[in-house]
């Protein structure tokens, strides 16, 4: 009997967590109704007690999400413990995660306590989360630079204590495959009551050797891997999705596991997140990249044309691919343009479905083709998003070799239209200084980057700046077929990300462990 590896995704937290990739509370929500279309069996949706922020959004997913398990993150510290159940406790299949470290390193220099403390700590917060819900993981943070007796004698108690879920983390990255097969071998065969929970594994790219690492725990008794979308996650990110799930599927020959993902959600999903993160997936990334399924070799071209298994390990149908290089334009209807937009993940009202198809004829008196990273700037940007303090409702500038760039810029404040000009340097300095003028915002631009989104001279822009202030870094996205226009909008938006940090992320979480 085919048996199946539970896929454990924590994009929403682990991911969220990186600089540059955090999310609102709706645009959280859109993510986890995906991953629960996909098909994932727990969906971790935050470390509520880290900010208010983080409360509320895993508060909302637990209320949104009805068939995945939804899990909250916690220290061993029952402070954490409370909120984290407080936070999920509407969810249809509430989960409470607690970890703490141990690594004699972490224990030493970070905790200060000895292992006997910390094993006690660990016994009574897997209680204590017991007593709320019957699913609790229990993570033994630095697993892979801990003493192998020790950590064998804290996942036993654990278990004992009543975790159904084991989780072995890389936290550093820095094991590699054999060694850390080998290690999940020596729980499985050292760990008494080991049977009695889900062995599961956590690991960090550091080396490039999550998914690897992963693989191997599941050739040696892992049933879960925890990954996120695209390998998002804390410095090199964590084990992606996409790959453990294919890597999986594709060598079944081999390894004769499965997951329950289906598989041709991967790509619309992977284009979400990287869509409302602003963060684009580099080209060679493996099952979602733009390259992935391309073959540019003629003597590889030869060979597909000859017979598609020549060359090709997976379909690009397998991952949802099919049809994303169909191209609309201003003959398709309303049909064809309602579902791309279906299939590629948006579920919208009839009203919204209406505004963006109006949208959609207007770019296409723009530009002749439009792709789908084009109709996600439509559908994201324009017809779901969510109020937010600052919008962007004007916007001219004037420039040339012999003029001074002047910018004016019409805003809404809270909804109170404010509108000035300014000089600047450039075009776009233009645009910065007025809005900067209007909204008397003193953040430091860090960076700004330019790219088109499709090909050709009508593409749409997509332009990226990355603001500080206060030890708070954000990156702002904004797309238009107007470069101008589209950093007018990237900046803004980066204004209500800080303002959304500054308000309800600002953690009064004690950082100590
Ligand atoms: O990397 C890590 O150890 C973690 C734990 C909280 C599971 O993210
Ligand atoms: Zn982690």
């Amino acid at each position: 009997m085919l048996q199946f590896v539970k896929i454990f995704d924590t994009t929403l937290r682990d991911g969220e967590q990186s600089p540059g990739f955090s999310m609102n509370v709706a645009e959280k929500i859109r993510v986890a109704k995906r991953l629960e279309q996909m098909g994932v069996d727990v969906i971790e949706a935050g470390f509520p007690v880290a900010s208010q922020g983080d409360f509320e959004a895993v508060q909302a997913i637990a209320a949104e999400i009805k068939e995945t398990v939804v899990a909250g993150l916690a220290r061993a510290h029952p402070n954490d413990i409370d909120r984290a159940w407080e936070a999920v406790k509407k969810a249809e299949r509430p989960m409470i995660h607690t970890f703490i470290s141990s690594s004699d390193i972490h224990l030493e220099h970070q905790l200060k306590m000895s292992r006997k403390e910390v094993l006690s700590l660990a016994v009574r917060a897997v209680k204590r989360a017991k007593n709320y819900t019957d699913d609790v993981e229990f993570s033994a943070m630095d697993a892979t630079r801990s003493d192998r007796e020790y950590l064998a004698q804290m996942i036993g108690e654990a278990i004992d204590a009543g975790a159904t879920t084991v989780n072995i983390p890389d936290t550093v990255g820095y094991a590699v495959p054999g060694e850390f097969g080998e290690l999940i071998g020596y729980l499985v065969e050292n760990v008494p009551n080991i049977q009695e929970a889900v062995v599961s594994v956590h690991c960090h790219n550091d080396l490039g050797l999550a998914v690897a690492n992963s693989l191997a725990a599941v050739r040696n008794g892992t049933r879960q891997v925890e990954c996120t979308i695209n390998g998002i996650g804390e410095r090199a990110g964590n084990t992606a999705l996409e790959e453990i799930v294919m890597a999986l599927k594709v060598r079944k020959d081999l390894i004769g596991l499965d997951t329950r993902i289906q598989t041709e959600q991967i790509y619309p999903t992977s284009r979400l997140v990287s869509s409302i993160t602003g963060i684009r997936v580099q080209p060679n990334k493996a099952i979602v990249g733009a390259n992935a399924f391309a073959h540019e070799s003629g003597i590889h071209q030869d060979g597909l044309l000859k017979n598609k298994a020549t060359y090709e390990i997976m379909t690009p149908e397998t991952v949802g691919l099919s049809k994303s290089t169909l191209v609309l334009g201003k003959h398709s209807g309303r049909h064809a343009f309602g579902d791309r937009v279906k299939d590629l993940g948006y579920d919208l009202t009839g009203d919204q479905m209406e505004k963006a198809f109006q949208a959609f004829k207007n770019l296409c008196d723009l530009k002749k083709h439009v792709y789908d990273e084009d109709i996600e700037a439509i559908v994201a940007d324009e017809i779901i998003q969510i109020p937010d303090k600052y919008r962007l409702t004007f916007l001219s500038v004037t420039s040339g070799s012999e003029l001074i760039p002047t910018a004016t810029v019409q805003m809404e404040i809270d909804g109170k239209v404010i509108k000035t000009a300014d000089l600047g340097n450039g075009p776009v300095d233009a645009v910065f200084k007025t809005i900067k003028r209007i909204t008397g915002d003193t953040s430091n631009l860090v960076r700004y980057e330019v790219d088109a989104i499709t090909g050709g001279t009508d593409a749409q822009g997509s332009v990226k700046c990355t603001l500080e202030k206060d030890e708070l870094t954000v990156i702002g996205h904004g797309r238009d077929t107007d470069i101008i226009v589209a950093s007018g909008k990237a900046y803004i938006n980066a204004l209500n990300k800080l303002n959304y940090k500054q308000n309800y992320l600002a953690t009064d979480m004690d950082r100590s462990l």
